[in-house]
């Protein structure tokens, strides 16, 4: 049975920042509260332009780049989103159209801030069943189109961002080594975002009820999240035969500083153990996990051979966990260059929209 490794990463970040102190200027909040309930100090917020799926190709062609794969070679792509760019087509599919990946299979994964954990379960999972060769994950959010920045409760929390991992088949032992995926659907009205879906359909009253804004029981979510983290760590580390002790690092959802805390406490791990960064992004849900694991790998924490565990929740409910034994980029001869294949990618997608065009002219004739 071949290994599923991780031979890929990439991060996309917006440039604009959004501090404290700018939120403190559209709610009745502060820079020191903040950061005392949270630990954030500032997140990204995406400009008009930028969506999930362009985050997501910026993200997609670093991991490419690092494991060295064509688009053209993608078996498969899943974008976990819990802001994706449209109900459907997809997010997944306009990532697919436009790094060129001709041949792959593309669909969007919806498991709210757990979503990237249960993705990069799916892809090793397909990879472990020799069904396909390669993944690649993605997770891409623009949260921020999403909140009512005139909720304190909500708009502090949350940022933007994207983060990919390239999943690479190999015999070589290592990898992803085991995942839990949990969920809790009697908690769904916990966090919630229900505008524009059909129980709730955009209409005026759904806009003057605030439905297209994240609604959400901050209390009763931050216990469950303190609940649940080092019970899903301890869970997948049983289900790979290692213990806490043989764990160099844990990847945590950075929600809040004080839900990973609790999870420290929880596994009786210093907190030098965990990877944290949500001072600087805030939550970007299904992004969070990748980001701080690119920025943790790029300060060379990460080392080929540790053995590693990232762990998230969020709504629905969902939690879950995932260990791997850390691989890096499998050593190939040549090198190709994935950022060339987007323009190829476009002139692609436009002869095969130019094609689609003229054949419905043509049959349009035959009628
Ligand atoms: C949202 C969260 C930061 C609030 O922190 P908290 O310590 O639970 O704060 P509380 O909700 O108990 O509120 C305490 C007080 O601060 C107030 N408050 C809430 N937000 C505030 C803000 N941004 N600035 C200042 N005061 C605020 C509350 O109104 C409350 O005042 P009251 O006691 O007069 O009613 C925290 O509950 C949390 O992080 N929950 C998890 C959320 C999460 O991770 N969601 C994503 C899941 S993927």
């Amino acid at each position: 049975m071949p290994y599923a490794h991780i031979t890929g990463w990439g991060m996309a970040a917006p440039e604009p920042i959004l501090t404290n102190d700018d939120i403190a200027k559209m709610v009745d909040t502060n820079d020191a509260w903040i950061r005392e309930r949270t630990g954030i100090r500032e997140r990204r917020i995406a400009r008009d332009n930028e969506f999930p799926s362009t985050l997501g190709v910026e993200a997609s062609i670093k991991a490419l780049t690092i494991a060295n794969l064509r688009p053209t070679d993608v078996d498969l792509i899943i974008c976990a989103s819990s802001s994706p760019e449209y109900i459907f087509p997809a997010t997944a599919c306009l990532i697919q159209d436009q790094i060129g990946a001709s041949k792959a299979g593309a669909f969007d994964l919806l498991a709210a801030c757990s979503g990237f954990i249960y993705a990069l379960n799916m892809g090793a999972q397909a990879i472990r069943s020799g069904s396909i060769k390669s993944a690649l994950i993605v997770g891409s959010e623009t949260l921020s189109r999403f909140i009512n920045w005139k909720d304190r409760n909500t708009c502090i929390l949350f940022g933007d961002g994207a983060g990919a991992f390239v999943l690479q088949a190999s015999e070589r032992p290592g990898g992803v080594l085991s995942a839990v995926m949990h969920s809790d659907g009697s908690g769904g009205d916990l966090l919630t975002l229900q505008g524009g879906g059909s129980r709730y359909p955009a209409s005026e009253t759904t806009l003057h009820d605030g439905r297209h804004y994240i609604q959400m029981d901050g209390k009763e979510v931050f216990r469950f999240a303190t609940r649940v983290m080092a019970s899903a760590t301890q869970e997948a580390l049983s289900a790979a035969g290692l213990t806490v002790d043989e764990i160099r690092w844990i990847i945590p959802h950075q929600a809040n500083i004080r839900i990973i805390e609790a999870a420290a406490r929880g596994l009786k791990l210093p907190m030098d153990r965990f990877i944290v960064n949500l001072e600087r992004y805030g939550n970007t849900s299904t992004a969070s996990i990748p980001i701080a694991m690119v920025e943790s790998l790029e300060k060379g924490q990460i080392k080929p051979g540790d053995k590693i565990v990232m762990v998230g929740f969020g709504a629905g409910l969902t939690w879950g966990a995932l260990a791997a034994e850390w691989t890096g980029p499998i050593p190939s001869k040549g090198h190709v260059h994935p950022e060339q294949y987007r323009a190829f990618g476009r002139l692609r997608s436009f002869v095969r929209r130019a094609l689609r065009f003229i054949e419905g002219l043509l049959y349009r004739r035959e009628l």
